[in-house]
């Protein structure tokens, strides 16, 4: 099997380093001598030891090159990479990419490519790093209806989250964003970890194969972590509860729901337990019930390992049509309404006699009942109340929300962090 390599980034001069570091465990489980043909390069990489390969800085020559049969994409970005791997796929090679934005947007168009010329294009390094979540979606619960999946998709921001939660050192946001970006986890762009854009990448990519349906990169609702304050994390912890990055797809008869939000998970489910970089897929089936997936997110070995696993995938001959593409078929987006949930809500207020009354009179007016609440004072005039809600439909806690931040003693917008349960 001969290959070309575009881009030599984190992945990138990881997978060089593994293929020649592994080629004769890789060559024995491809049945197939495994070669490196040539490598599309535009920078130096210091980290990346290139001798004794072919190197172009025209990632195009790659796509042309006859000599090979499969041509890994690492360059990430949207338009240049369609580009690229539609003009691979033209020469008839198979393609194996990590860009998740790639395959989100223009899979369809891609697939739809890849089934013309009858070539495969494998994108298993796209969603949760060095966990083999495609693969155990597509053949290991082939016999099941997928009904949920809720992942734990981006390392970043997990790391975020957990450093800033940790008990021994809390740590401020920017602070271990700027460790994540050193470590390699983040993206070339990190406010598209930390506002939910990459995890929205990644749901929709496995909504489409999990559920076989067409799924729009828009209609995912996302929300990142960004506006997470401290005393937040503080309180949810003091309710029992760790805050995570979610990405969650399901459906019902009436439609999917595809959403990106920092969600509370109760402290003694194992979802509640996924810490740093780490990612944690649970999908739900129709015949297995529960399933959860654990591993490493993000990082260049992590991320390798799975882009071998499609290489091994293709020289075994596995036949991988690009079957979760065909004919998809449009699915409505669940409207708010159906959608309920229990809630976390934080209220910073005038610190006077009556103002919890007025907070309870605004949730009883809107059947929302109070499940615990928990009241510190912030200073001789403020004080903050944060509540944990039964669960209610969601139009009705926006609705409540917009009541309880028009009370005279509220004196900022009310925090909302919704529940998930497993
Ligand atoms: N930036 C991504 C993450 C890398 O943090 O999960 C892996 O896709």
């Amino acid at each position: 099997m001969k290959i070309g390599i575009c881009g030599v980034g984190t992945v990138g001069a990881s997978l060089i380093s593994l293929i020649k570091k592994n080629r004769d465990e890789i060559s024995r489980k491809l049945e197939d001598e495994i070669s490196i043909s040539q490598v599309a390069s535009r920078r130096e990489n210091p980290q990346c030891d290139l001798s004794g390969i072919n190197i172009t800085n025209d990632i195009y020559e790659v796509a042309k090159n006859p000599s090979i049969d499969v041509l890994v994409e690492l360059i990430g970005g949207t338009e240049e990479a369609k580009d690229l791997v539609l003009l691979a796929v033209k020469n008839k090679k198979h393609v194996i990419t990590a860009n998740k934005a790639l395959i989100a947007m223009h899979g369809h168009e891609i697939f739809s490519a890849a089934r013309q010329m009858g070539v495969c294009v494998l994108f298993e390094a796209a969603v949760a790093g060095g966990i083999p979540i495609i693969k155990s979606i597509r053949e290991g619960l082939v016999g099941n209806v997928i009904t949920r999946i809720a992942g734990i998709l981006n390392g970043t921001s997990n790391f975020i989250l957990s450093e800033m939660a940790s008990k021994k050192q809390p740590r401020e946001f920017d602070e271990v964003l700027k460790e994540a970006q050193k470590k390699g986890y983040a993206e070339a762009d990190p406010s598209f970890d930390v506002n939910g854009i990459d995890a929205a990448h990644k749901i929709t990519i496995l909504a489409m194969i999990g559920f076989g349906i067409a799924v729009e990169f828009e209609s995912v609702r996302i929300e990142g972590i960004s506006e997470i304050a401290l005393e937040d994390i503080i309180l949810i912890d003091e309710f029992g509860f760790s805050l995570k990055p979610l990405a969650v797809a399901f459906r019902i008869s009436n439609g999917i729901s595809l959403r990106v939000y920092p969600a509370m998970i109760e402290k003694e489910k194992v979802f509640s337990k996924v810490d740093g970089v780490t990612n944690a897929v649970l999908v739900e089936g129709s015949s297995v019930g529960e399933t959860l997936y654990v591993g490493p997110g993000a990082g260049g070995d992590a991320t390798a390992s799975s882009v071998i696993a499609d290489l091994v995938h293709l020289s075994r001959g596995s036949k991988i049509p690009n079957e979760g593409f065909l004919e998809l078929k449009e699915a409505p987006t669940i409207e708010e309404s159906s959608i309920e949930t229990g809630s976390y809500i934080r209220l910073d207020v005038q610190n006077m006699t009556g103002v919890m009354a007025s907070i309870s009179s605004v949730l009883e007016k809107n059947r929302i009942g109070i499940e615990s609440i928990i009241q510190k004072e912030v200073s001789e005039s403020i004080a903050r109340i944060a509540i944990i809600t039964s669960i209610v439909n969601e139009k009705v806690l926006h609705e409540s929300l917009r009541q309880l931040g028009a009370l005279p003693a509220v004196i900022s917008a009310p925090t909302k962090i919704e529940i998930f349960k497993s």
